[in-house]
């Protein structure tokens, strides 16, 4: 496993995370109802194979990913760095809210204090912009927060440049958490230059776009919609649409590509995906996230894999030809 400084914070993370969203219980049923104990050892298992970094958010589950993880880090804690979220959060009946007003930001993070079972979250992070209330109120009261010693650092998520520089005039804002993949790459042209420039961390989610950049379907997957119950949904298809049958020949063309260079390498085609998200010198790490140990221990073996420089030009040429840009 390879570690890098985050941003301006000298905390040292892995270059492969774990991510929790699949493992809070709804919203992500696909492969069958979540047990919490597989959770768990997955996340043990990842921690063993070197990774440092637990993302999590109260909307996984309605805080059950945190607590899962609170369970999963008993005696480890020293060696994790606990990312968790705020600004988003499900109500009792699973329904999603964005609100940064200081008062629900404040009743959040004591949550998620509480459910993670931490004296101090090393870093948080304002999982989307909350544009109907005040981002100076927000970031104001933030920072009263961190000065508490609630958290250590401060990160946000789906932020642009503009927002960040925003959000920096009160708290010091050390990563950025924003979608990147091979199949989605809308960052490389403004917001990553930024990152770099401006000595912001970069923790991308959807490296692996929900599991199809595993290189594990043959056939495109379908995923339910539950009819509205959370519980038996999967928001794959709805959060990551490379799994319609219309993107289908496209996603399935790129994934052909990425098994011809996973075999010249002898990894699994999830090393490729991974790896060529960490090629970008503005990445700090890639969260995956796992719902089984073995799914865990082979996310973090790709974090010693470094797509050589000829297979990365090959790969975003042939990604470019066939998204035809
Ligand atoms: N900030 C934000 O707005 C935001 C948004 C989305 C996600 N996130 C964070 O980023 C994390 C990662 O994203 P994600 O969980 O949405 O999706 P992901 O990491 O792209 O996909 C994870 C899923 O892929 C499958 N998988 C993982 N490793 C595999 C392997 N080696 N072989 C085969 N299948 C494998 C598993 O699902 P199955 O076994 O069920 O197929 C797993 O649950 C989240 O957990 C969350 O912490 C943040």
């Amino acid at each position: 496993m390879r570690y890098k400084k985050l941003g301006s914070s000298d905390l040292k993370v892995s270059v492969v995370a774990l991510g929790t969203w699949g493992i809070g219980g709804d919203s992500w049923a696909g492969s069958g109802a979540v047990d919490d104990q597989k959770s768990i050892a997955a996340l043990r298992a990842g921690l063993e194979a070197g990774i440092n970094l637990i993302d999590t958010a109260q909307p996984y589950g309605y805080g059950h990913a945190e607590e899962v993880v609170a369970e999963a880090i008993k005696g480890y804690r020293d060696q994790v760095v606990v990312a968790t979220k705020c600004v988003s959060y499900q109500d009792e009946a699973h329904v999603y809210h964005k609100d940064w007003r200081p008062e629900v930001l404040r009743a959040q993070i004591e949550g998620s204090l509480r459910r993670l079972k931490v004296d101090t979250i090393d870093l948080m992070q304002v999982h989307w912009p909350d544009p109907e209330h005040s981002l100076e109120a927000a970031f104001e009261e933030l920072a009263k927060m961190q000065e508490e010693g609630k958290f250590r650092y401060l990160g946000v998520s789906n932020f642009d440049g503009a927002l960040i520089d925003e959000a920096k005039q009160y708290c010091e804002i050390v990563s950025l958490q924003p979608p990147y993949s091979l199949l989605n790459r809308k960052i490389e042209a403004e917001i990553l230059p930024y990152c770099i420039k401006n000595n912001v961390g970069v923790l991308s989610y959807g490296s692996i776009a929900g599991g199809v950049l595993s290189g594990k379907f043959t056939e495109r997957p379908v995923y339910s919609t539950g009819n509205g119950d959370n519980f038996k949904r999967d928001v794959r298809a709805a959060f990551y649409p490379y799994y319609s049958e219309e993107e289908w020949p496209r996603t399935n063309a790129l994934l052909n590509v990425m098994r011809e260079i996973a075999q010249k390498h002898e990894v699994p085609v999830v090393a490729v995906a991974i790896a060529w998200s960490l090629s970008n010198p503005a990445m700090t790490s890639t969260l995956v996230g796992a719902r089984t140990p073995e799914q865990a221990v082979m996310n973090a073996a790709a974090g010693d894999f470094v797509l050589p420089a000829e297979d990365y030009a090959y790969l975003t040429a042939a990604c470019d030809r066939i998204y035809g840009k």
